[in-house]
């Protein structure tokens, strides 16, 4: 199948490095889509122990993560019976959502996640969680049928093998249990023009027709869609059970599914992608010509956020340290390191207060609120961000 658009060969979003100068693995970035159920996915595939062994990503960095958690958790409880009800978060990270569960009474939390880095940090006397891909084994450590509310936000798109993961999710959840999980939509990323989420880690893009069909096989159904337009630009949760076990609010599912599907037929094609490829182009033109303008007129630039999105945007448009100074990271660990392939230092916020840089990027753009109302004081003082979609502009 020809690919339907190309970042090239760009390193691993995630893979920080310790030292300047250092000579990185880059793999491919070439993304299909299948011509039978519409499912666009990443054609390579990188080695997922360099990727999620030691995860540098963590949930509760940004306070609207913790808030959209905190309302998912008190959502969701009101629907259980039972503080021993037993809850399984698939992809824990740093456990913000088992912790929020814990928050509005819940007691039996168990979280599967393969970063060891996380996973330690989250295990209390009511939380276990278990460090290791979610596969056939964790389903038989934490038990058959057990699971009351089975959750996996934002890893869907990262699951190599989505049968055998969803098949595993169905045998885990009880005869009337469900299945919510939250991903990306496509449609949101193809309207904004957002290809810095194009990583290797995330091996598919998700429409709801090709979700719906591997549920199916796997006899889920959905049952609930909500849209949420500022968690990582754009986000559908979705709730799915066993068929058999349809609540009564099924109908109205049923027909926003049917809309969506429709938007999907209609904003989801080949020549989409295709059309996505150029504003790719576009978008970059217009980014580097914006900065090297700024530079010749003697402004100091960097970035705010040093999310996996800022290495794929950097590297795509090869911006390096000699146009951006460093990229301000409030998470402790990211501190210190650099941007792998264009060697450009992170920073914590208050190094980037002192420098009172002219331009920030923000590489962070999915809390472009959340930012703007933090940094007043410096927007006040005359600071401008760059947001670069859906195309590269001036805030404010
Ligand atoms: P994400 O977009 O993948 O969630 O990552 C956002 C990154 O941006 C994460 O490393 C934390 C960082 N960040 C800041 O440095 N300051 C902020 O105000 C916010 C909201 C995020």
């Amino acid at each position: 199948m020809p690919a339907a658009l190309s970042l090239g060969s760009l390193p691993l979003a995630n893979a920080l490095q310790d030292t300047s100068h250092t000579d990185v693995n880059t793999y491919l970035l070439t993304v299909h889509r299948c011509m039978v159920c519409g499912l666009v996915q990443l054609a390579h595939s990188a080695p997922p122990s360099e990727m999620f062994s030691k995860y540098l990503y963590a949930t509760s960095a940004s306070k609207t993560m913790i808030d959209h958690f905190d309302k998912y958790a008190e959502s969701l409880v009101k629907s259980l019976s039972h503080s021993q009800d037993k809850i399984v978060d698939i992809g824990s990270n740093d456990g913000t959502l088992l912790k929020a569960f814990h928050k509005y009474g819940m007691r039996n939390l168990i979280g599967v996640e393969p970063a060891t880095n996380l996973a330690e940090a989250t295990q209390n006397r009511d939380i276990k969680v278990i460090s290791r891909f979610f596969d056939g084994d964790s389903v038989e450590l934490i038990g058959r049928e057990s699971a009351k509310l089975v959750t996996a936000n934002n890893v869907v798109s990262h699951v190599p093998d989505l049968d055998g993961f969803i098949g595993h999710v169905a045998k885990l959840l009880a005869a009337d249990g469900t299945f919510v999980f939250e991903m990306p939509w496509i449609v949101d990323w193809l309207r904004r023009g957002s290809f810095d989420i194009i990583y290797h880690e995330h091996l598919s893009y998700f429409g709801f027709r090709p979700l719906s069909i591997a549920l199916a096989r796997h006899g889920l159904t959905i049952t609930g869609l909500t849209h949420f337009s500022d968690i990582h630009g754009g986000s559908w949760r979705g709730m799915a059970v066993k068929v058999g076990h349809e609540p009564g609010l099924w109908s109205g599912s049923y027909n926003k599914l049917e809309e969506i599907f429709d938007i999907e037929f209609r904003e989801l094609n080949k020549q989409s992608l295709v059309d996505f490829e150029e504003r790719m182009h576009k978008i970059r033109d217009a980014l580097v010509s914006m900065l090297i303008e700024l530079k010749s007129k003697g402004k100091i630039i960097v970035g705010y956020g040093a999310p996996a999105k800022a290495t794929i945007l950097l590297n795509y448009c090869r911006i390096d340290n000699s146009i951006i100074d460093f990229l301000s990271d409030s998470t402790p660990v990211k501190q210190g390191k650099y941007v792998p392939g264009v060697d450009i230092p992170i920073v914590s916020p208050e190094k980037f207060h002192e420098a009172k840089p002219d331009y920030a990027i923000m590489f962070a753009w999915n809390y472009e609120r959340e930012i703007l109302e933090k940094e007043q004081s410096w927007i006040s003082n005359g600071g401008k961000f760059i947001v670069p979609f859906p195309e590269p502009h001036i805030v404010p």
